[in-house]
């Protein structure tokens, strides 16, 4: 059997099943206990009947003076529902019949007339197909003379079992019209304990992406619901953080490419406005060649990021020769370095555990931003070292690699350091329309370290910039996007 899905139905039909289980069970006890006194009454009476007759009989002094007066015996049966009085002579002729439904009276164990009768000493007796009766039997001493009588008193249970069926058929009555109550009373009080429930809900069918500063009022929460409203609340606001993240990017990306768009279209337009020397189409295709690399950049990239934010990014990890690594990309970059009158030097070793294409994403990214900041003569170092991993700072603990890339030149303002990690993020208002730069750089250089399960640091003090890449000893695949990287 199915729950009925509404939790007031559900309370109020608990409430009346409990209600039913504890009336029927107090009415069962009743009706048991009710029976238990009629029947002890029962005895009492018919045990006092035979005290009453045999009292009767001390004041007669013949079996005649009975005849003549029945009356004064009958009399005693008087009131007493069913109940079968016989006076009879030793031989068995009736001397006082009371019995108006003219029922059998049974053969009872007769009791002398010096016993007195007890209740204990009645006997029951069951005729085939009718009601049992309980009955005594005993003998009536005439007067002070040795002459007795029999005295039999009966009464059989029909009457007491009907009284008791109907008292039964009321209680069964009382207790389903009680466990009715009961069940609408739940329903009015649990409709109005679930009303803040409602409430909440009301209150979250609000929420719109117009409205996700909406939180749900925990203070006059009840006490059960506080926990719930809090997670809701929490939920919002983390679903408010990504939504606001997400609409910043999107603006931001409409921005980012609307500049490289319409540089293309001005230029362009300007070139087809009169005809041209063959070296300056060529000029204008140069140009737009340069943006065009822009794009495509800018479109790898944002790929890049939006696959690693869906953990799409499958990561080949392995044991690799940071030195290697490092002086491998050092001669790439070797020519732009020499054209910008930069030195780059490599200097440390140690292995790292990283995948070969992303570390070298993350490094080039760096010594591009380093090369292109460090003032001419100056030297970009890279340095690289084993180092404890934040887990492993105590003694006998993990270490991981660090790769740390540094440039003297101008110190990232403090204010914006916080900054620079996020997408399309340039410190230098310059380099916004700039064709070399798409601002993608270090989000991307931070992406790849969340994957890794490490992390990018930068500290930018008294003309130096100093990016470090911590790799753990062990990488734990972590969940993307979760914390911006660290400032110190
Ligand atoms: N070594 C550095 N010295 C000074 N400023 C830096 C350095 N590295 C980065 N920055 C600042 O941080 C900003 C963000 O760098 P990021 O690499 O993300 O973008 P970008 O270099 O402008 O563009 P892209 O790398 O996509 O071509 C830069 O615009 C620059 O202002
Ligand atoms: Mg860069």
């Amino acid at each position: 059997m199915r729950l009925p899905s509404s939790l007031t139905t559900r309370l109020a039909l608990a409430y009346g099943l409990a209600t039913a289980a504890i009336l029927a069970s107090v009415a069962a006890y009743l009706s048991s206990a009710l029976s238990a006194q009629l029947e002890g009454r029962d005895e009492s009476e018919l045990v006092g009947e035979v005290l009453l007759v045999r009292h009767l009989l001390r004041e007669v002094r013949s079996e005649a003076e009975i005849r003549a007066d029945t009356h004064r015996f009958a009399d005693i049966a008087m009131g007493h529902e069913g109940l079968i009085l016989v006076v009879r002579t030793r031989q068995g002729e009736p001397l006082v019949t009371l019995n108006p439904r003219n029922e059998t009276v049974p053969p009872l164990r007769v009791l002398p007339a010096t016993t007195q009768p007890e209740k204990g000493m009645l006997q029951t007796w069951r005729p085939k197909n009718g009601v049992p009766s309980r009955g005594i039997a005993a003998l009536g001493q005439l007067g002070d003379s040795d002459k007795a009588v029999e005295i039999v008193v009966l009464r059989d249970a029909g009457y007491r079992v009907a009284l008791i069926r109907e008292y039964r058929h009321q209680l069964l009555w009382a207790t389903l019209c009680g466990a009715a109550v009961a069940a609408g009373l739940g329903f009015a009080l649990a409709r109005r304990a679930l009303r803040p429930l409602r409430r909440m809900a009301a209150d979250a069918a609000a929420v719109t992406t117009s409205r996700l500063a909406t939180r749900l009022d925990v203070g006059s929460a009840p006490a059960e619901l506080r926990e719930l409203a809090a997670a809701l609340n929490d939920m919002l606001a983390r679903l408010q953080d990504s939504f606001s993240r997400l609409s910043e990017f999107s603006a931001d990306l409409a921005h980012d490419f609307r500049t490289p768009i319409s540089n293309l279209i001005g230029q362009t337009q300007v070139t087809l406005a009169q005809s041209r020397k063959s070296a300056e189409y060529e000029a204008l295709l140069e140009s737009n060649l340069e943006e065009y690399e822009r794009l495509a950049r800018m479109i790898e990239n944002m790929l890049f990021l939006a696959r690693a934010d869906h953990a799409q990014v499958a990561l080949d990890v392995r044991t690799l020769d940071a030195r290697e690594e490092l002086d491998k990309m050092a001669e790439y970059f070797e020519a732009v370095a020499a054209d910008r009158e930069v030195v780059l030097t490599v200097s440390g070793s140690a292995p790292v555990e990283a995948d070969q294409t992303l570390l070298r994403r993350a490094v080039t990214n760096l010594l591009d931003n380093a090369l292109r900041h460090a003032p001419a003569g100056s030297t970009v170092r890279v340095d690289v070292a084993r180092a404890p991993t934040a887990a492993g700072t105590g003694t006998g603990g993990a270490t991981g690699t660090s790769i740390r890339v540094s440039n003297p030149g101008p110190a990232i303002p403090p204010e914006t350091l916080p900054h620079i990690f996020g997408r399309f993020y340039r410190a230098d208002p310059s380099r916004r329309n700039s064709a070399a730069s798409t601002g993608l750089g270090l989000a991307i250089v931070d992406t790849i370290m969340r994957l890794h399960g490490g992390s990018v640091t930068v500290r930018s003090v008294d003309g130096l910039t100093v990016f470090t890449l911590q790799f753990p000893a062990e990488p734990v695949p972590m969940s993307l996007p979760s914390a911006p990287a660290a400032v110190s």
